[in-house]
């Protein structure tokens, strides 16, 4: 039989349309009949879940529906890269602060045509600053698909070192793109253009693209959301910053964090009796990608070893190995 435990997992991952985590749930549960000897039951469920999974009754971006992602054609195929990305915005955990500048953007989007009747204009160009895996690309993606909207990549020093010497007429491209596609358009690590000046980058490029791209921001009159994320905004001019309509600092999560971290990705276990003071102070430091991947990996052993119980400190010892890769 299946644990409380799973049955809720299946019943709140149908909730949520999480067809994924569905689908996971009940492999483990077929693992778990296989293990006690129910290898017909075990079997039955395994091809119910490869029948669904090729039918694809459900999207993978959850049940709702995708916006149709145009593939871009002629010039701006290998400008613009369209993404599809599962990221909810149920698992995305952030500071209230920038949990708060992210709602504000949503709401001021949805509630567009009710500020343009006053003169008013959603924020739409953000810039999201912080360390690496604390969640920029992902809060991108999470605003692509509450706003579902497509969401577009351009990785800016892809294209300096692709189209040297044309960057500025390939950057022109994408913003006539911008202005015709409503759709969240991510400069994603767009520093690295600043911070790129081996032998082989022309510094005069590199400063013309910069400060092209700058222009252009500043020029965008669409209604497109435009953000550009950077691990480094110490290496950005301060007067970048005035092109945009909002600074989000996105930063390591904190106690509280870690915890709701820790609890959504081992959703499918039993976390009672966890020592949470104990993850958390481990967890100090750690980003919450790091943290992620740290479940991830107490999470196999839990299956592999104990029997899909988890204990803290199988999550500790998972987090101390992340710790070491960061020495
Ligand atoms: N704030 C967060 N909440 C939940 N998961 C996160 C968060 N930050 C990072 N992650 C996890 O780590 C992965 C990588 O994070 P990412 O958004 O690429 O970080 P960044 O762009 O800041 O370097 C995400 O796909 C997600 O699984
Ligand atoms: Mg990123």
């Amino acid at each position: 039989m299946a644990t409380a435990e799973q049955i809720k997992a299946l019943l709140k991952s149908h909730a949520e349309r999480d067809e994924q985590r569905f689908f996971s749930v009940a492999l483990q549960v077929a693992a778990k009949e296989a293990r006690q000897g129910h290898h017909k039951l075990a079997a039955d469920i395994k091809a119910m879940v490869e029948r669904s999974q090729r039918s694809g009754s459900l999207s993978v971006a959850g049940g709702k529906p995708t916006p149709l992602v145009q593939q871009p054609k002629g010039e701006l195929k290998g400008l613009l890269e369209p993404v599809h990305s599962p990221a909810r915005n149920s698992e995305l955990i952030l500071s209230r602060e920038v949990r708060g500048r992210l709602e504000q953007v949503l709401l001021e989007q949805r509630q567009r045509e009710r500020l343009a009747a006053f003169g008013l204009f959603p924020r739409r160009k953000l810039l999201f600053t912080g360390p690496p895996g604390t969640g920029k690309t992902m809060s991108a993606a999470v605003l692509a698909n509450e706003l579902k909207l497509p969401l577009y990549l351009i990785v800016l020093d892809n294209l300096i070192t692709r189209f040297m010497g044309e960057t500025a007429a390939k950057l022109r491209l994408i913003f006539d793109q911008i202005k015709q596609t409503r759709a969240v358009y991510l400069f994603d690590e767009f520093d690295a253009i600043g911070t790129q000046r081996g032998a082989q980058n022309d510094v005069g490029e590199i400063r013309r693209v910069l400060n092209s791209f700058l222009l252009f921001v500043e020029q965008d009159a669409s209604e497109s959301v435009i953000v550009a994320a950077t691990n480094h905004p110490e290496l950005l001019d301060k007067a970048l910053y005035r092109r945009f309509d909002d600074i989000v600092r996105f930063d390591k999560p904190g106690a509280e964090q870690v915890r709701l971290l820790v609890e959504n990705r081992l959703a499918m276990f039993n976390a009672d009796g966890l020592a949470w003071d104990e993850i958390t102070r481990v967890a100090d430091g750690l980003s919450s990608a790091e943290v992620t991947r740290a479940c991830e990996d107490a999470a196999k052993e839990a299956v592999l070893y104990h029997d899909a119980t988890i204990t803290t400190s199988m999550i500790v010892k998972a987090l101390e190995y992340r710790k070491l890769g960061n020495q």
